[in-house]
């Protein structure tokens, strides 16, 4: 057992058997987090999926519970979403509010290749602890769109209605609903735009403040692409800002260049937390941290699959244009245990501080003079033939992590790489907000404005961390270490 528990994240969700992707239906109610999850629970590769089932009070310790939805009739259940059907629209909860989860039915044709997908519906009446699947499925059919599947509905106030974006092949379809089982067609976007690399996925659709300014709201869509034989990089996420109306979702002229939510590659079939109060008002997320490249050969045993630490988006103006940022929320920090606190340090000083260190599973925060290279190795061995860069080049003004060496990676030939984005001129200081665990890493760089999210397959014992800035007039402001539990 302790072998096979070898990369068992210590504070990401991982299912305790069998194989995981996409997180579904999540949303907030009574309470409770709740967070479902493509699920094979009879194998570790992917399968027959069902919608595995977890619930948080904290969005950080979650507890497993029975599995939601089981295949039926209609096919297997692939990804979707939830709402709180606060008025009862649907009928389902004799006036009360209500939870509903709307999904894809995929079916395979007895005998053939042929697949079909369709959009379904299950409700609870008991706060998310059982579903019953709802008499008139499917409620959303279209013959000529194969690949038709991923609903993810929000109620839209201004026009008093539910909305649904769905992909369907490498578009997304927007559709109305006043009661969540009769659909009408609104609008299709992504003719045109965007990365059509591969078949568009998992799309989500919200309203984001810009600089925090209640006055000025943008509209944000996610799409992720999934993956292509012919590009390297596998499956990942892109994501437009623009103007939403509630009908027809209008692009900003910012966006027709593709801009990617996460420049590492375990970061993928994100969306949002739907049911979030309002005086919370906070917009959060998650995504699956794997690729379809290699998701079915990570080198886990008995289960296979994480999710990503949960973050805040926003919207800020970096560098003259509006840009999608990204957070670890606040209940995170509930995990820490101060190991380090240093201001103003010398190279010196630092080097003996994390010398002395073994740690697997933390959070480093440092602010640093942007004007010389810097960075940092994480679980590092002994022998330091396991490593994971994470750093900044000044002269190219790029963030990068270098999983090449970072330990088990013959499982597949594209996983081994280094992973960079160009942050554009920036501030004289900089920080970089890292989050390492026993088979990933996560950093936040420049306050959330390039995240790289990666896994990494280290040994146990390869718990060293060191400072690399072999030039003197690098300035380390501040460093900050906290062991998570
Ligand atoms: C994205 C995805 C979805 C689909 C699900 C199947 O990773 O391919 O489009 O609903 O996974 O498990």
């Amino acid at each position: 057992v302790v072998r096979q528990e070898k990369y068992r994240p210590s504070y990401h969700f991982s299912p305790k058997n069998g194989w995981m992707n996409d997180p579904n239906g999540m949303v907030y109610f009574e309470g409770r987090y709740h967070l479902f999850y493509q699920h094979h629970p009879f194998g570790t590769t992917w399968g027959p999926m069902h919608w595995g089932h977890a619930v948080s009070t904290d969005l950080v310790n979650w507890e497993e519970q029975p599995i939601a939805l089981e295949p039926d009739g209609l096919g297997t259940i692939f990804s979707g979403s939830a709402v709180v059907d606060e008025r009862d629209t649907s009928g389902f909860f004799e006036g009360k509010p209500g939870l509903v989860a709307i999904y894809t039915h995929h079916y395979s044709l007895p005998n053939t290749d042929q697949i079909r997908q369709y959009q379904s519906l299950a409700y609870s009446t008991d706060s998310g602890e059982s579903w019953i699947k709802y008499a008139g499925n499917p409620v959303l059919e279209d013959e000529h769109c194969i690949d038709f599947r991923d609903p993810k509905v929000f109620w839209h106030e201004p026009t008093e209605q539910w909305v649904m974006v769905l992909a369907c092949g490498q578009t997304v379809r927007i559709y109305h609903s006043p009661n969540l089982k009769e659909w009408v067609f609104a609008s299709e976007f992504g003719h045109g735009i965007g990365s059509h690399d591969g078949v568009w996925e998992c799309p989500d659709l919200f309203p984001l403040w810009v600089d925090g300014e209640r006055s000025q709201v943008k509209w944000v869509m996610l799409v992720s692409i999934g993956d292509n034989p012919e590009i390297r990089e596998g499956s990942r996420t892109q994501y437009f800002t623009g103007e939403f109306d509630g009908t027809t979702f209008v692009a900003d002229v910012e966006s027709e260049k593709v801009r990617w939510l996460d420049y590492g590659r375990d970061n993928y079939a994100g969306v949002c937390w739907s049911g979030i109060p309002a005086e919370d008002g906070r917009r959060l997320f998650m995504g699956w941290m794997s690729n379809w490249r290699y998701a079915n050969q990570t080198p886990t045993e008995r289960w296979r699959g994480a999710m990503s630490i949960p973050r805040e988006l926003a919207l800020e103006t970096r560098k003259g244009t509006v840009a999608l940022i990204q957070r670890p929320v606040r209940e995170l920090d509930g995990l820490r245990t101060p190991v380090l606190s240093l201001t103003e340090p010398s190279s010196e000083e630092v080097q003996n501080a994390l010398s002395a260190l073994q740690l697997d599973c933390y959070e480093l925060v440092a602010e640093f003079a942007t004007a010389g290279d810097f960075g940092f190795k994480v679980r590092v061995s002994d022998e330091h033939e396991q490593e994971t860069l994470v750093g900044y080049t000044s002269a190219t003004q790029e963030v990068y992590v270098d999983r090449t060496r970072s330990g088990c990676s013959d499982f597949h030939e594209d996983f081994a790489g280094r992973h960079g984005a160009s942050l554009g001129i920036l501030p004289d200081r900089m920080d970089i907000r890292l989050y390492v665990d026993r088979s990933s890493i996560e950093v936040f760089f420049n306050r959330g404005q390039v995240v790289i999210t990666d896994l990494i397959f280290p040994n146990r014992e390869a718990k060293g961390l060191e400072i690399c800035s072999a030039e003197e007039q690098v300035t380390l402001f501040s460093l900050e270490l906290y062991a998570l539990k």
